[in-house]
């Protein structure tokens, strides 16, 4: 059961619903706008509230009203748009809110009037679908939801514009996009690994009208990706690259490479994790999530840019078979790297994808992946850490994430570091000390881009959420994919 959006340009109070939002500037009262429609319908009670809650309007007051039948909506609850001018992310946020608020207590259909804001239509959208997400596919009988929400309709405040719906439909795809990112990484381990996960995505891309090609192990040893081909050795599961491709219709007026670390499982290998916790390793494929999430989006969007989306999806055992501290491997660039730990594996993946992609000659390749613990220490776990190969690239992710609304910092690519990574007995070792471990992996990745420019995002503590926060659901977030999209944009300009 999909959920159903429609457009309105009613009075929110005069449309039939089981919860409706309206938001009011600070300074609000009954003397007008909805205050003074509920205070009409329902009397003297409605001031009486407002003052015992000093509700004004300020910025996340709320305040709700049972209407007793006396408006068309069940119940309406006020939401305060503070004095402040907001943005695109508040309203993808109040939106978000409202309807996981709404899917948790059998709200049906919820009627949500759009603050005021430029490109709030979409963004609305976006929140209402990313808010009511839900992964129940496991779920049987009792355990499936109850009421399910069904029916969104959103009330544009202002005059009406003739984009509005193009604007509702886009933000519903991208909210279903990135639904795709948070499936697969909810996606238990023995349904998703590599083979199942290039499938889904060569499923989707037909269905939307991309490219995808997929390289077998055959395939990967024939163009020497050995680095991937290592961390994979270990596993009864036998690892894929997955190459999507969007191209638009007329001249491409840039080429970005998209690279995503698609560990479907990560026991640490031969450096084998501890036990409490290593189910939370079925989302070490989030940034291949994230990946397969924005190509799916791209398809709805078209933008004028030529995108690729590249995954490496591998499987980290331990076995009779698997990669062992102080092996030595060739990889693509040609480098040899000595295993230091094989529990760092997401690097070696992701050195051969980020060699494959450089040889597509982008103008700007970008890598995302649940890279390291060390990077959740250094910033918390709801931000990410990112790295670029110029500071000019990194202002271009800063205004992106901050245009997405998502939590990114940029960190810096300390060259004093790199002496760590020098091995006794090859070109390079894959990890150095414990002393800033997101940066050391980042210097490691940074030897097989080249002279592409390059961002890599470091998105271990985001990806997946151990509750509901903002719009995000607990699990998989997708965490990620509305800054991809802000700056593919930016891209496209
Ligand atoms: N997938 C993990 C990183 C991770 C940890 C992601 C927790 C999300 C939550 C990665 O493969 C890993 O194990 N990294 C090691 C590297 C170390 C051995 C140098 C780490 O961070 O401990
Ligand atoms: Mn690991
Ligand atoms: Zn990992």
């Amino acid at each position: 059961m999909s959920l159903k959006l429609s457009l309105s340009t009613s009075d929110p109070l005069s449309v039939a619903a089981d919860l409706t939002i309206v938001v009011v500037p600070e300074g609000s009262t009954t003397k007008s706008g909805p205050l003074a429609t509920l205070s009409k319908a329902l009397g003297p009670v409605v001031a009486k509230m407002l003052k015992r809650d000093e509700f004004t309007g300020k910025k996340d007051q709320s305040i709700e009203f049972t209407t007793n039948g006396l408006l068309k909506p069940a119940r309406v609850l006020v939401l305060g748009a503070g004095s402040g001018t907001l943005t695109t992310s508040h309203v993808r946020t109040l939106a978000a809110k409202t309807a996981r608020a709404a899917q948790n207590s059998k709200v049906t259909s919820l009627v949500f009037q759009v603050p005021e804001v430029d490109g709030g239509v979409r963004a609305a959208a976006e929140g209402v679908v990313l808010g009511a997400y839900r992964f129940g596919k496991y779920f049987t009988a009792d355990r499936g939801p109850k009421a399910p929400l069904e029916k969104v309709t959103l009330i544009p405040s202002g005059r009406a514009n003739k984009h509005d719906r193009v604007d509702m439909e886009v933000g519903q795809k991208i909210g279903e996009a990135i639904g795709i990112a948070r499936d697969l990484i909810n996606e238990p381990p023995n349904e998703l690994y590599p083979e199942s996960f290039a499938k889904f995505c060569q499923e989707m891309c037909k269905e939307r009208g991309l490219k995808c090609t997929v390289l077998d192990k055959a395939a990967l040893t024939k163009r020497g990706l050995k680095l991937m081909l290592a961390v994979a050795q270990g596993s009864a599961r036998d690892p894929r690259l997955i190459h999507m491709v969007y191209t638009p219709t007329g001249k491409p007026k840039k080429k970005l490479v998209f690279v995503g670390k698609g560990l479907t499982f990560d026991t640490g290998g031969i450096c084998i994790k501890p036990a409490p916790g290593m189910e939370d390793m079925k989302g070490d494929m989030g940034g291949g999530a994230n990946v397969a999430a924005l190509m799916a989006a791209l398809a709805v969007i078209k933008p004028p840019v030529e995108v690729h989306g590249l995954i490496g999806a591998v499987e980290n055992m331990p076995d009779g078979n698997a990669y062992r501290p102080g092996d030595i491997f060739g990889s693509l660039d040609g480098k040899f790297v000595e295993i230091i730990n094989t529990d760092a594996e997401g690097r070696l993946v992701l050195a051969d994808v980020l060699a494959y992609g450089r040889e597509l000659k982008p103008d700007l390749m970008v890598d995302n992946a649940t890279l390291t613990g060390a990077c959740m220490v250094a910033l918390g776990n709801l931000t990410s850490g990112y790295y670029a190969s110029s500071d000019e690239l990194a202002e271009s992710v800063k205004r992106a994430a901050a245009a997405a609304g998502e939590s990114m910092w940029h960190m810096p690519l300390l060259d004093e570091l790199r002496e760590g990574l020098k091995s006794d007995w090859a070109d390079l070792k894959h990890t150095a000390d414990r002393w800033g471990g997101s940066i050391t992996a980042a210097l490691f990745l940074r030897e097989f881009v080249g002279q592409t420019p390059w961002v890599h995002v470091d998105i271990a503590g985001p990806s997946s959420a151990h509750r509901a926060y903002g719009i995000h659901p607990k699990g998989g977030t997708g965490h990620g994919v509305l800054t991809f999209l802000k700056l593919i944009e930016a891209y496209s300009g």
